[in-house]
């Protein structure tokens, strides 16, 4: 017997399958515009436990909770002047603001990693929103991919890391963005990316009338707990800022100046466009991931706008990975 795909299109009927399977505790891999996320009730412990677990994510590295409304977001955090300066300006949308937990604690701990912050944000994706409307609950939703991994772009994407395991995907096609949402300490006054992400840091400039600082994270004590340094780890070697390319690799190419007489394996934006490049990114991520290549030599990619979250994702995918006991072990989600 054959196992059902649970991938499904996406359309009001599916929506409403999944807004029961959410409120019944279950899993649900959901559209957003940057990335495929594993959805459950944020605010039912057993249900955000199976995200963990599924994904093999940490218990200290906290999820995003996904909400259709400011207002919404107002139950579940202080929603400091900041915040809603920045909520104004790009919610829905890809950034989401670290806030202070609200009194009641609605949502448990689990979710949240035990922080007294909590991650919040209005995704900019009609399926997304609509699922969060039907199910009346916020959704806690990591990328969906297995901790380590590259994350999914695409509803094959997130089959190819979970089967079964989650009992649907929503397909609304590969995502707009690429990469993730920004993510801003807006506790205080001034914000604080701690995660490069689309929302780029020019545009948080141009609304708040001064460059937001950058926490950049150390692997021993990262202050974005998911920041982990290696991450979005295909299995290959990956060498940054390639000009050449040396015997036993493979080429991945930006824009349209090659190194001469080589074919390269894939390229991340032909005419060298950075928002093109971040949409393709982690398709072309999971693309170089295959047996026989051992090493890939990426391009330099420039260090502005969307580039800095690409560099950022260039720069984990990278990084040694922590040996534990002899084995391997792929941190965070
Ligand atoms: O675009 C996105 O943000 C996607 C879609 C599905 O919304 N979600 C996503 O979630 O990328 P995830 O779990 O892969 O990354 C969330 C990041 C992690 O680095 C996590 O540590 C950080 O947000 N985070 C969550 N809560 C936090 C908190 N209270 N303080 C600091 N960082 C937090
Ligand atoms: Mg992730």
């Amino acid at each position: 017997m054959t196992q059902q795909s649970p991938i499904v299109p996406a359309n009001l009927e599916t929506i409403a399958k999944a807004a029961e399977i959410i409120r019944a505790g279950q899993l649900v891999a959901l559209p957003t515009e940057t990335v495929y996320g594993l959805g459950a009730d944020a605010t039912n412990p057993e249900a955000v436990a199976k995200i963990f677990t599924a994904k093999g994510r940490p218990s200290f590295n906290p999820l995003i909770v996904h909400v259709a409304s400011l207002e919404l977001a107002g139950t579940l955090a202080e929603v400091t002047p900041l915040a809603e300066r920045l909520a104004a300006n790009f919610w829905p949308g890809p950034l989401t603001l670290i806030l202070p937990r609200d009194e009641q604690r609605r949502i448990p701990d689990i979710t949240v990693a035990g922080l007294d912050t909590i991650a919040i944000r209005i995704p900019n994706h009609p399926i997304a929103l609509e699922l969060l409307i039907k199910a009346e609950v916020p959704i806690a939703a990591p990328s969906a991919n297995r901790s380590g991994h590259v994350s999914a772009t695409t509803a094959a994407h997130v089959a190819d890391d979970f089967g079964a395991s989650v009992s649907l995907i929503l397909d609304a096609g590969p995502t707009v963005h690429g990469v993730e949402s920004t993510v801003i300490d807006a506790t205080g006054s001034v914000p604080v990316i701690l995660r490069p992400g689309a929302i780029t840091a020019e545009a948080l400039t141009d609304v708040i009338g001064a460059q937001p600082e950058t926490r950049s994270s150390h692997a021993a004590s990262p202050t974005s707990p998911g920041q982990l340094e290696s991450h979005y780890a295909p299995n290959c070697r990956v060498r940054l800022n390639a000009t050449d390319v040396r015997p036993n690799e493979h080429y991945l190419a930006f824009g349209p100046a090659v190194p001469d007489g080589i074919e390269p394996l894939a390229n991340l934006s032909p005419c060298g466009d950075l928002v093109e490049a971040a949409t393709n990114l982690f398709a072309i991520l999971r693309h170089i991931d295959q047996p026989g290549i051992d090493t890939v030599a990426i391009a330099p990619i420039p260090n502005t706008g969307i580039g800095v979250a690409i560099n950022d994702r260039l720069r984990r995918a990278a990084a040694p990975r922590p040996v534990v006991n002899g084995g391997i072990q792929l941190p965070s989600g």
